[in-house]
């Protein structure tokens, strides 16, 4: 297993992020713990922005805070000069309350509430991605009733296959995402926010997918949104003025991953915009990125407590860890693979192959099925999962009442707490008990 960005191994023989000792971080805080690197992220933000400076120097990259949503991330990613796309009036709020900028702010969405679209026209945000026909009559009437005005772009889906996890293909014909082209839904859209007096047509969007490796399918893109941009041209006698790309850029979670620099992505869409946009007598419009995984993938790590070592003879060894799927629901939801070390023995041979099972009350709540720890893994080891930033967190739940973990910030040495813990009274906040039962 090779280390991430940041991590090493100190004297104790003990995992460090950025400069912290894992065990301690454990100690410290308790466990399961999230932990983000605040340099690598930083480091993510800068390997983004860099390759759009290179080639669409006016280009705009966008955090798709889904992936890791709270107060000190979102403040993070502002900092680099990123903006922040949202994808619920929850998400929103807590953009809003981090400070950020509403110009800096989108809001995408397939089934927007009337609540969220008032959220972001109040606030005036930089742009509600628009995702069907009906959406636009809610932000049309919000609207009216606030007399604001909204930049609205409009979501497409021209059906792409890329090569992921069903779940997270989204520009497929059959997929509830975005206005269909070929039905004329897209150029439909596009009218009535071109006759409205309280809509303007921003941009058009796409998002294909996630944890994507291939840059082709961002090139096959490149001309469904020139046919398109073409198509308003002739039509309505609009210019498009931003293509947005979406995220997706595929990250490293076992080795078998290798994904592409961020550059190769932006690249390929330079070259081929470039070209299409000649060839149809269009300009070159302003391009944008909204990445989550990219940006905080690989930058968290998740320690746990080993609270049990089972042998089953000629079976498998099952490590119990006081995580699962309730802080962790990506292996049994996509069959999600993870790598592992046990950070409180990093000296010793990771030679003995061991499934990581969380403490939820189902088989399939699983973190890893094979993963090489030391032959002396005993209770009390610290174990550590690797690439566990995006999607972890921001997917947590409370199933069979466990507490969400707490988010501790590691930078050079120094670490904050990001998230507190859940307590039990937390998780029963919100229970009432009708004078019937009292
Ligand atoms: N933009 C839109 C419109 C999206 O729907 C998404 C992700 C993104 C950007 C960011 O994609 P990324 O750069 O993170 O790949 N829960 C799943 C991933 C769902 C992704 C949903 N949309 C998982 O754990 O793999």
């Amino acid at each position: 297993m090779e280390l991430r960005y940041g991590m090493n191994v100190n004297e104790k023989g003990h995992l460090t992020i950025s400069g912290c000792d894992t065990v301690e971080l454990a100690q410290k805080y308790g466990t399961p713990l999230y932990v983000l690197d605040e340099k690598f992220v930083r480091k993510n933000c800068r390997e983004i922005k860099d390759a759009m400076a290179k080639y669409f120097p006016n280009g705009k990259v966008m955090y798709a805070s889904k992936a890791l949503n709270n107060l000190a991330m979102l403040k993070i990613v502002d900092s680099e000069g990123l903006g922040v796309d949202a994808v619920s009036g929850g998400e929103l709020y807590a953009a809003l309350k981090a400070g950020i900028n509403p110009e800096k702010l989108e809001l995408h969405g397939n089934s927007k509430c009337e609540d969220e679209i008032v959220l972001a026209v109040e606030n005036q945000i930089g742009c509600i991605i628009a995702d069907g026909l009906d959406e636009l009559d809610l932000i049309e009437n919000v609207c009216k009733k606030l007399n604001k005005k909204a930049s609205v772009s409009i979501r497409l889906r021209p059906n792409i296959d890329v090569h992921a996890h069903t779940a997270v293909q989204t520009a497929k014909m059959d997929c509830k995402f975005g206005f269909g082209i070929s039905d004329g839904q897209a150029l439909e859209g596009a009218k009535r926010i071109h006759n409205s007096e309280f809509m303007t047509l921003c941009g058009i969007h796409c998002h294909i997918g996630s944890q994507i490796f291939e840059q082709e399918p961002f090139a096959v893109l490149c001309g469904h949104f020139v046919d398109f941009a073409k198509t308003l041209k002739t039509e309505l006698g609009i210019t498009v003025a931003e293509f947005n790309f979406g995220g997706g850029f595929g990250v490293r979670y076992t080795a078998e991953d290798q994904p592409k620099p961020a550059e190769s992505f932006v690249k390929v869409i330079f070259d081929t915009l470039d070209a299409l946009c000649t060839q149809n007598g269009i300009a070159v419009p302003k391009v944008a990125f909204e990445l989550g995984r990219f940006i905080v993938g690989e930058a968290g790590t998740t320690l746990y407590t080993v609270n049990g070592v089972k042998e089953i003879p000629d079976v498998r060894t099952y490590c119990m860890s006081d995580g699962g799927m309730f802080e962790n629901v990506r292996t049994a939801l996509y069959g999600a693979v993870y790598e592992a070390a046990c950070a409180s023995k990093m000296n010793q041979n990771h030679v003995k192959s061991v499934a990581i099972a969380g403490k939820c009350c189902e088989s399939g709540d699983m973190i890893t099925f094979d993963s090489p720890m030391p032959e002396s893994l005993e209770v009390g080891d610290i174990l550590s999962v690797f690439t566990t930033g995006a999607y972890n967190y921001s997917m947590a739940s409370n199933y069979n009442r466990n507490p969400v973990p707490a988010m501790v910030l590691v930078n050079d040495g120094k670490d904050d707490l990001i998230v507190k813990r859940q307590t039990y009274d937390d998780i029963i906040a919100n229970d009432l008990i009708p004078e019937s039962l009292k």
